[in-house]
């Protein structure tokens, strides 16, 4: 299916201002957040101004080796037998469960940003599962491009897929048989892209320049959301084929009813004229990373939703911490007085901003907003359980400076998959605790100095806290009811002294161990001296030199372990990072003490996903600079334990322009799944810049009116055993 590199169309990279996305990427997908200031200007504390010297580093080792030996997880919950495995590694100094075992490949190169291709290692292959466009309910049509309409793109596959897994067909089994439930995210769209040059999408003004008009703005609005199809295969280790007819499948968009629940549920603050109950929402949009849970519903996370809304003005503060401006880009305003927040509609921007959780197994059930879970710019949550049942969710808020969440569920999971049991479980995330991470480093801030360099005591490390923002039901924010914690859950956070992350994304639980792994994808605003903050010891980076030319900011990212002190509901752990990101040639890059050279380079760690055998595997999304030559995004597997710990290997590379994303990595049947976003990001309808995944024959550019543009689409990589 890949076409070899050298018959690919040459394409046109554009540089960012600040960042290392497209600039394409940066207005439609975040709102060119990284271009504004960042909108967290509270004072919290510096790290470097934190006392280091909480604990010895005698203290520090000695906590580490309790922790590693003291908690193991598996599937129904935490028991405190030693992990056998832990306790005798004999090297590193954070070993945890897992052994680097699993999926076998020999990693790929890095490849140039104009391959055109989805390169695979040597042995296995690849295929869509299901494309942007594909017909997916009843009345919905093969996909025509030239003719789209809102009516058929609420029938078909979505636009810009992002978290992705495919359920056991029943609730409660353990593999994937030959009959599975794939649910992925659509989280935004790109107009010049999906939509041709004609008068029947666009505005055009004397100029030439084109504006999206009504009828392109209402497809836009079907292409969001999430969707839910049949998939079935011959066997395992065998491609899936989606099912156009299921009654499984489904289609959740701006129209679709949603439920708000949890505390804040019925507020003021979250009434309007068309719902004068605060409990009933249409719609969800900018559905990122996500997670599945133990009891088999999935959580999406409801991320950039401010570039969808202009502000109302009542609440200003609240506005400029959300980054709520005067204008959006979509245009969605001019359709609809809700994306506005016209008169009466002046909360509307508070009823996003949530984690959904959608039952696939029901397609009667309406999806739930968990208010409970705090509102901000939710890459996703994933779920684990405590000792004692209790569901806890991990959560990043993706922006630069700002934090990473947990909650803990008051009630506990019921075991088993009876109806009273699936019906319990989908309210365990309705009322909890909410927490905000602080991390205090161990070195002596002077040690800190920018550069990524490793402190004395050879490690960035160091202990850290889960502050309390709700618990028991009552807020522990002074000068904030629970309601107003849960809604405006950035200024609650501010105010108890979280610790600013570097664009905290996805945060994943290790099946093996129970540690808890934050990808921090990168901050161009962390640069030496920087107003907000500068080098901490959890994000130690503001600058790199490359090639004698110094570059400001984080533009590689990191990997931060979190090791509970304890169970998953303690609010004390110890961490430290896995990973500085970046080319391993450059220095300033960590590879958990990995040969350097023997990693893959890897940039911008994104969404996150463990194998059965408790290694970690990354995507990435700005995938760039081993020695300032960009590269595009790919998938990494890394061993998190033993002697293999730190050891990058490159899985897989996307096509042009686009980002990996939804890793879900099933080593048993010896399969990988991506959602290949973005695909040709800065190309148009009319000149594409991929042609990814329907290529034509190799080199060869499509007839007009032959549709062979790049589609967003779920890929399945399997054995090669012919
Ligand atoms: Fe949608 Fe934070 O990535
Ligand atoms: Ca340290
Ligand atoms: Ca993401
Ligand atoms: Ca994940």
């Amino acid at each position: 299916m890949t076409i070899a590199p050298e018959n690919r169309p040459l394409l046109t990279v554009h540089t960012h201002a600040r960042g290392k996305r497209s600039p394409v990427t940066c207005r439609l997908k975040c709102n060119d957040a990284c271009l504004h200031p960042a909108p967290n200007e509270s004072a919290n504390e510096y790290f470097k101004d934190v006392v280091s010297s909480v604990l010895s580093r005698r203290a520090m080792l000695g906590t580490l080796a309790v922790a590693a030996g003291a908690v193991v997880i598996g599937a129904q919950g935490v028991t405190d037998a030693p992990s056998a495995e832990a306790a005798t590694l004999p090297e590193g100094r954070f070993p945890g469960g897992g052994h680097g075992k699993g999926l076998s490949f020999g990693a790929i190169d890095p490849q140039p940003v104009d391959v055109d291709a989805l390169v695979v290692p040597e042995g296995y292959t690849w295929d869509p599962i299901i494309r942007w466009g594909d017909p997916i309910l009843p009345g919905g049509r093969t996909f025509d491009p030239n003719n789209q309409s809102p009516e058929q793109q609420a029938k078909q596959f979505g636009y810009n897929c992002d978290y992705l897994d495919i359920l056991p067909i029943r609730p409660g089994e353990k593999h994937r048989g030959t009959r599975g439930i794939l649910v992925s995210n659509l989280e935004y769209t790109n107009p010049e892209i999906m939509f041709p040059p004609t008068d029947k999408y666009w505005d055009v003004a004397a100029d030439g320049s084109r504006t999206k008009n009504a009828y392109s703005r209402a497809i836009e609005r079907a292409a969001h959301g999430m969707a839910v199809v049949e998939v079935r295969r011959r066997g395992t280790g065998k491609p899936w084929d989606y099912q156009r007819i299921s009654v499984l499948n489904r289609r959740i968009h701006l129209d679709t009813e949603f439920v708000l629940d949890g505390p804040a549920a019925g507020s003021d603050l979250l009434k309007t004229v068309a719902d004068p109950t605060g409990k009933r929402v249409f719609g969800t949009m900018n559905n990122c990373a996500g997670g599945t849970t133990p009891w088999g519903t999935v959580l999406s996370g409801e991320e950039n939703f401010n570039g969808y809304f202009v502000a109302a003005g009542a609440n200003p503060t609240a506005d400029a911490r959300y980054g709520i401006g005067s204008s959006t880009s979509y245009g969605w305003e001019a359709d609809e007085p809700r994306f506005a927040q016209s008169e009466g509609y002046e909360n509307e921007a508070n009823r996003f901003g949530w984690i959904v959780e959608l039952d696939p197994y029901d397609p009667q059930a309406k999806p739930v907003k968990h208010t409970a879970m705090g509102r901000f710019k939710h890459e996703g949550a994933n779920v684990t359980l405590s000792a004692k049942g209790h569901a806890v969710a991990y959560m990043g808020d993706d922006q630069a400076f700002d934090y990473v969440y947990k909650f803990v569920s008051k009630e506990r999971v019921a075991k088993g998959e009876s109806r009273w049991a699936r019906t319990h479980n989908k309210t365990l995330l309705s009322e909890g605790d909410l927490f905000v991470a602080k991390f205090t480093g161990d070195s002596p801030a002077a040690q800190i100095d920018g550069s990524g360099a490793v402190p004395a005591d050879g490690a960035f490390d160091g202990t850290g806290e889960w502050l309390p923002l709700v618990k028991d039901g009552r807020s522990k924010v002074p000068g904030m009811s629970v309601e107003e914690v849960l809604v405006y859950t950035r200024l609650a956070a501010d105010k108890v002294g979280a610790t600013k992350m570097d664009r905290p994304e996805d945060v994943e639980i290790s099946p093996v161990t129970g540690r808890i792994y934050v990808a921090c994808t990168n901050n161009s605003g962390r640069t030496p001296g920087n107003a907000t903050e500068g080098a901490t010891e959890a994000n130690p980076r503001t600058h790199k030199v490359v090639g004698g030319a110094t570059v400001n900011g984080n533009r590689d990212g990191h990997v931060v372990e979190i090791i509970p002190s304890g169970d998953q509901t303690s609010t004390r752990f110890t961490w430290n990072l896995l990973l500085v990101a970046g080319d391993p040639a450059v220095e300033g890059t960590y590879f958990a003490g990995y040969p350097k050279d023997r990693v893959s380079p890897i940039s911008c760690p994104d969404n996150l996903a463990f194998d059965a055998e408790g290694n970690l595997w990354i995507s990435t999304d700005g995938q760039p600079s081993s020695s300032g030559i960009a590269k595009c995004d790919g998938l990494f597997k890394v061993p998190v334990a033993g002697r293999e710990r730190g050891h990058v290997q490159q899985f897989l590379s996307v096509p042009a322009g686009a980002e990996t994303c939804g890793p879900l990595v099933d080593s048993r049947d010896g399969m990988v799944y991506v959602n290949v976003q973005h695909p040709g990001e800065n190309g148009s309808f009319e000149a594409p810049d991929s042609f990814f995944p329907d290529y034509v024959a190799a080199g060869v550019r499509p007839e007009a009116g032959d549709f062979r543009g790049p589609r967003p689409t779920v890929v399945q990589v399997y054995r090669d055993r012919h």
